[in-house]
């Protein structure tokens, strides 16, 4: 990504997020992360990431640290706030929270909050400053969506991984069928151009997966992954049904993708 370029999605990323009410001044707030939102702004949405995590915790990170057996270096790719990086800590993992984003409030320097230290640096998920086989698992946290080629994005990854090294996905909207993302795609960049004067849309972001996007992955990629349908309730298990009766496309779900490299 040229330095133009990341600057004007780092200007656009800031001017939402920053409307949407993100971060706080108190580190109670980071330190609630991600199940209570402090402020109420956001809850809902946190509302899904903790129950996100909360599976990924008992599920399968307990899994990995049972083949392991020793404290984790850990990946945290596009880590925003760094609330999983601290949570990770929490579990006396070693974790490193990468990001293009060092913003006080919703990005890097947030880290400021938590009371503890681990690594954050600044760099992009397809260009990792680090050397061949550092981390046992690596997690994008809402972020993938963010790559412009998720071939290039886990290419770059897994050098970073050792063997039997996991790559973990949480929380990026999945689509049964392409046509469904590209849509959503679409009103989005019309939802920003409306709300804030710009689409948002100076990195060519891929914004979602759809099942043979995932398949396809499998398949040139070496990976195997396990696919995970946490329970998020039945508002959200009810919203297909509901988007079927008023003729609106499917919305997108939150499975975990659990992946290894053979
Ligand atoms: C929606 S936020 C998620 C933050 C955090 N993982 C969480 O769960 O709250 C997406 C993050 O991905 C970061 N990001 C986007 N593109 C990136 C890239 N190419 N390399 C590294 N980080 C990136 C953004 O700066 C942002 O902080």
């Amino acid at each position: 990504m040229s330095v133009s370029t990341r600057q004007r999605f780092l200007e656009d990323y800031r001017t939402i997020r920053s409307a949407e009410g993100r971060g706080s001044q108190d580190s109670s707030y980071y330190r609630a992360l991600p199940y209570e939102d402090l402020s109420g702004k956001n809850s809902s949405q946190w509302a899904i990431r903790g129950k996100s995590y909360r599976y990924f915790g008992r599920r399968i990170l307990s899994e990995i640290e049972r083949e392991t057996d020793r404290a984790l270096d850990v990946l945290d790719l596009g880590a925003g706030n760094c609330w999983l990086s601290y949570r990770l800590s929490q579990r006396k993992h070693q974790p490193v929270a990468l990001d293009i984003f060092a913003d006080p409030m919703d990005g890097l320097k947030a880290a400021r909050h938590y009371g503890c230290s681990f690594p954050v640096l600044e760099a992009e998920f397809d260009h990792l400053p680090f050397r061949a086989a550092t981390f046992d698992l690596a997690i994008f946290n809402a972020s993938i969506h963010y790559s412009t080629d998720y071939r290039r994005t886990l290419l770059e990854l897994r050098r970073c991984l050792r063997p039997a090294g996991h790559v973990v996905i949480i929380d990026s909207p999945v689509y049964r069928l392409r046509e469904h993302g590209e849509k959503m795609r679409a009103e989005r960049h019309d939802y920003f151009e409306k709300r804030y004067g710009f689409r948002s849309d100076a990195v060519p972001s891929l914004e979602y997966f759809d099942e043979d996007t995932i398949a396809q992955l499998a398949k040139e990629l070496n990976i195997k992954w396990n696919i995970h349908r946490p329970w998020y309730g039945l508002n959200w298990w009810w919203r297909p049904w509901k988007a079927c009766l008023l003729g609106r496309r499917p919305p997108s779900n939150f499975w975990i993708l659990d992946g290894v490299f053979a």
